[in-house]
């Protein structure tokens, strides 16, 4: 009796058509992928992964990939720091100073939020679901890649959907409608704030964040000015060999990593460039 042990990735049509051809269409037909062939007295012993293993392709996205949405980006000329002073709607002191008007302000974007859908970008990350194991790690606190279909999404500065507990963080609730009114209170008494990550506050996301990079075979950051830390500093986890793409159609910070490319585009129009070098398999040698 003998046994041959096949193991590989074979997860490509054109790889199973070529065991095909090698092993010889009378052969073939005895093949059971799952289980075993027998011939003559000779059993094959086959296990052929047949899933496809995919590649993974994690991705850092920022404000610039819901602008085509018609939501403000932060830093760009017209942005939102250029109309409200951050420390006075966005951190701790704030809320604590003028709970009114940060309310107000978190408000007015969710609001928005329900006005406004998924773009071409948001679109094109939830289609790469197909051919690659994508996941998307967000400084949005938009819904976008979600509705677009995106499966997994980490949020890294909160959710503006979402309010909790001013006594008890992991009290989180998703608001009913888009106003969090004063008086609104948590299942213990104490008044909800939005689910958003203050400037001074910690990033608890960020540990489940740091082994996706280091783990990606492909990074794309898309629509981030890289200004914002720890978030920024995700890009440093990635292996040396992970291919590293840049969507931005602005300058950006200096990234040293050996295999980086900057698609100079709007998020929507970066995309298709990035889906076509992926799809030809041009993430091995990247090329703008
Ligand atoms: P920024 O406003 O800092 O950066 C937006 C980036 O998007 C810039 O690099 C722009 O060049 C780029 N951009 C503009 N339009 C674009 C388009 N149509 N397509 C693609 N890119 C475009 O926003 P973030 O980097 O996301 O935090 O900001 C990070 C964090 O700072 C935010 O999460 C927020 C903010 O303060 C908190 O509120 C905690």
């Amino acid at each position: 009796m003998y046994g041959i042990h096949l193991v590989g990735d074979l997860g490509d049509r054109l790889k199973v058509n070529e065991l095909k051809c090698w092993l010889g269409a009378k052969v073939w037909r005895f093949c059971n992928l799952k289980g075993n062939i027998e011939i003559a007295g000779l059993q094959i012993r086959m296990s052929i992964f047949m899933s496809k293993k995919m590649k993974k392709l994690v991705v850092l996205s920022g404000a610039g990939v819901s602008a085509e949405s018609g939501i403000s980006t932060f830093r760009d000329a017209g942005g939102l720091w250029e109309k409200y002073d951050i420390m006075e709607v966005a951190s701790y002191d704030a809320w604590l100073n003028n709970q009114a008007l940060v309310l107000e302000f978190y408000n007015q974007r969710r609001k928005q939020l329900y006005e406004v859908e998924p773009n071409a970008a948001h679109l094109a990350l939830a289609d790469l679901e197909k051919d690659f194991e994508v996941q998307i790690v967000t400084q949005n606190v938009d819904d976008l890649h979600e509705r677009a279909g995106s499966t997994k999404v980490l949020h890294l500065h909160g959710e503006l959907k979402k309010v909790r507990s001013t006594i008890d963080s992991s009290l989180v609730y998703t608001l009913d409608g888009w106003e969090l009114k004063k008086g609104d209170t948590c299942e213990k008494g104490s008044q909800l704030r939005p689910h958003i990550v203050w400037f001074g506050e910690a990033v608890p996301a960020i540990q489940e964040a740091i082994p996706l990079f280091e783990q990606a075979d492909i990074c794309l950051v898309i629509g981030t000015s890289l200004n914002v830390y720890p978030a920024a500093g995700l890009i440093q986890y990635i292996p040396r060999n992970c291919a590293l793409f840049l969507i931005d159609p602005n300058d950006l910070p200096p990234v040293y990593h050996p295999k980086t490319v900057h698609i100079r585009e709007k998020a929507g129009k970066g995309m298709l460039s990035f889906t076509q070098q992926l799809r030809s398999g041009k993430e091995e040698r990247p090329t703008v």
